[in-house]
């Protein structure tokens, strides 16, 4: 699969060494252009690019940039695909976002509302990426971590679910994209370690 990533930071670059390690194709992306990306190409052995073109590049694509820079996500090249969602809200980073401070909606239907012809999957926000790096287990080990996944599309919650088992992790459908505050920032399930069945509880036990 061709994966386009929009961000190149802790997120971007370990999603995409992961993502070559399973035999995928990647594109890595920011906004100050590939000259800053130069040495991710031979080190990650990724494709480097602008945003649009990583947008243009995927079968799918991965949005990792600070929430506050959701809007400059490109439109465009990314209508009909499958775009996972990493995105938390820091507001010490992203400033106030006064729907989110009133629960009125979720970081990722933020971003579906900017991409009204994507299909937008939650996935990867709830693990440090130190974590996703080193924590991966072959599937039945008995200490294999399991990760939340919310999406209104089926096909996008199964590739985003196909590339959690590549990467060593479980995990657990937590419904539509509305029910993504579930393992948002602060959250019971936010970056902590959980078995499969532990994570559904603790999904379902969460208060908002
Ligand atoms: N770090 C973690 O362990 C972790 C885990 C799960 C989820 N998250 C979430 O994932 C997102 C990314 O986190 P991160 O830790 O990877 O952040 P980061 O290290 O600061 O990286 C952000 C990346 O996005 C790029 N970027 C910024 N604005 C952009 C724009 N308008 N267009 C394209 N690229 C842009 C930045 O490069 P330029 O400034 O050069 O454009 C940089 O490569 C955040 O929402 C974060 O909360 C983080």
């Amino acid at each position: 699969m061709k994966i386009g990533i929009i961000g190149a930071g802790f997120v971007g670059r370990a999603i995409g060494k992961l993502a070559v390690r399973s035999g995928h194709h990647v594109m890595l992306s920011n906004s100050r252009g590939p000259e800053t990306l130069f040495s991710l190409r031979p080190g990650i052995g990724c494709e480097i690019g602008t945003a649009e073109e990583a947008a243009a590049f995927g079968d799918i694509a991965v949005v990792a940039v600070p929430l506050a820079a959701y809007r400059s996500v490109p439109v465009a090249p990314l209508a009909g695909k499958i775009v996972i969602d990493t995105d938390n809200y820091y507001p010490e980073r992203d400033g106030q976002i006064a729907e989110l401070d009133s629960k009125a909606t979720t970081t990722s239907e933020l971003l579906a509302r900017h991409l009204p012809r994507s299909r937008i999957v939650k996935a990867f926000n709830a693990i440090t990426m130190n974590d996703l790096e080193s924590d991966g287990r072959p599937a039945g080990s008995p200490d294999r971590r399991a990760l939340p996944v919310t999406s209104n599309d089926a096909e996008a919650k199964a590739i985003a679910i196909t590339l959690y088992d590549e990467f060593g992790f479980d995990a657990v459908d937590a419904g539509p994209l509305q029910e993504g505050w579930r393992f948002e920032r602060g959250t019971p399930a936010y970056c902590v370690p959980l078995g499969k069945s532990k994570l559904e509880r603790t999904l379902a036990s969460t208060i908002r």
